[in-house]
């Protein structure tokens, strides 16, 4: 396995993508298990699952998207698509944020939020990640080492006390 620190773009943003996966998983095996049980546990997943994805949303449109922008001009429709999507989950994460406890509602939520990033991870892992890995002067281990330190220091913030 490729240590953390020598990721390229890609496959950070994917080690991102698989992380969050797994704590989808987690928080649809909980649900299913026992509805109205494990809510402290569920809600505790939910409000990481936000944070990761803010996060990960946020270095992609400070620096990754415009890399890909600046690269490959041809991209920018996928481009525009990619951060409409973003917006959308956004919207979904606003109100997963502002519900206080889980129930049914916010599993719906949660679910609807799975199969949407599923949607967009698709895209990127089977669109964008391929044409970045064959543009032109696109230095992806120099934009890895900016992901990274960048995903460090939003993530410090975050858990940060208030
Ligand atoms: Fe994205
Ligand atoms: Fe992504």
């Amino acid at each position: 396995m490729t240590p953390l620190a020598d990721k390229n773009a890609c496959e950070l943003l994917d080690a991102d993508h698989i992380a969050v996966k797994h704590l989808f998983v987690e928080y649809a095996r909980l649900a299913a298990v026992s509805p109205g049980a494990a809510g402290a546990d569920r809600a505790a997943i939910a409000m990481r699952i936000c944070d990761e994805l803010t996060v990960h949303a946020q270095i992609e449109e400070e620096i990754f998207y415009p890399a890909l922008q600046r690269a490959m001009p041809d991209a920018g429709d996928l481009l525009q698509e990619a951060r409409a999507e973003h917006q959308q989950a956004k919207e979904m994460i606003a109100r997963i944020q502002a519900m206080d406890a889980a129930d049914a509602a916010m599993d719906a939520l949660v679910a609807e939020l799975n199969r949407a990033i599923e949607h967009h991870v698709k895209e990127e892992r089977d669109e964008l990640f391929p044409k970045a890995r064959t543009a032109p002067g696109l230095d992806l281990d120099a934009l890895g080492s900016q992901l990274r330190s960048r995903q460090q220091e939003l993530q410090a913030e975050s858990s940060a006390p208030a």
